[in-house]
């Protein structure tokens, strides 16, 4: 496998009393696409927080192109090349485009030679963001808030992308402009863990999957080897 650009190992994860993640472990390589599936409430937006320190796991280690960086705080988490976008896209509504670019950028990095996102380069892979850069986030239709979303995280200049379900909520045709998208980013050079519901869309567009059942890893493979053992997925996704 290519080198780890983030790695789960023997995760445990917990909101309160309740025992979210189990024993999970996963491996993103360098500049690979991890489609992290499973049903609602499997635990992969929670797989997302600890990854970047949302959420500290009780127990085993989170790394980061092999740098250990289970527990440190999601600025420092962030400050080694992980960026979120959210699941529900969470942009600042009563902010502009603009500013709600401005206020993601980064220039300090750990281990980067150079950071290719600005507002620009940003504004250059959405023009739509662009021509509505001076409007209020929240007057944006569900699609361009999205690529906001995507647009904030790549203001930080990443190199460990982590999406949680940006399909979610949008029209076919937009679902088909962001999966675009994702494939720029990952020619680009992005290492990419893309939470999704849909099944059809992650065996796509990802060179890897990984799937959740109720808090535990249930199947790892290559998306190439599931599609050609046309495996029965049915038990851990529900029927699709
Ligand atoms: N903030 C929270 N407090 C308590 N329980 C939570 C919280 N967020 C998620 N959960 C629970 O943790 C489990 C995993 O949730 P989540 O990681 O959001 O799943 P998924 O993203 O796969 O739908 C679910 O049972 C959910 O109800
Ligand atoms: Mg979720």
């Amino acid at each position: 496998m290519a080198n780890s650009a983030l790695k789960l190992s023997a995760i445990d994860a917990y909101y309160g009393d309740s025992h979210v993640l189990q024993q999970v472990s996963f491996e993103l390589g360098e500049g690979r696409l991890l489609g992290l599936l499973g049903r609602n409430g499997a635990g992969k937006s929670t797989c997302m927080n600890v990854s970047v320190g949302l959420l500290p796991p009780r127990a085993g280690a989170v790394e980061v192109f092999g740098a250990t960086v289970t527990r440190l705080p999601p600025e420092m988490i962030a400050r080694r090349g992980v960026a979120l976008v959210p699941q529900g896209r969470r942009v600042f509504k009563s902010l502009s485009v603009r500013e709600n670019l401005a206020v993601a950028a980064r220039t300090e990095h750990v281990g980067r030679r150079h950071a290719p996102w600005t507002m620009l380069t940003v504004f250059a892979m959405f023009p739509r963001l662009a021509e509505r850069r001076a409007q209020l986030a929240g007057h944006l239709s569900g699609g361009e808030q999205q690529m906001l979303a995507i647009g904030r995280a790549l203001m930080s200049n990443p190199r460990v992308l982590l999406m949680d379900e940006p399909s979610e909520g949008l029209a076919p045709q937009i679902v088909a402009e962001v999966m675009a998208t994702i494939r720029k980013l990952k020619e680009s050079g992005l290492s990419i863990v893309l939470v999704e519901q849909s099944p059809k869309l992650a065996f796509d567009i990802a060179d890897d999957i990984v799937i959740l059942n109720s808090g535990r890893v249930a199947v790892v493979s290559t998306a190439a080897a599931l599609k050609a053992d046309g495996v029965d997925l049915r038990q851990h996704l529900g029927v699709f």
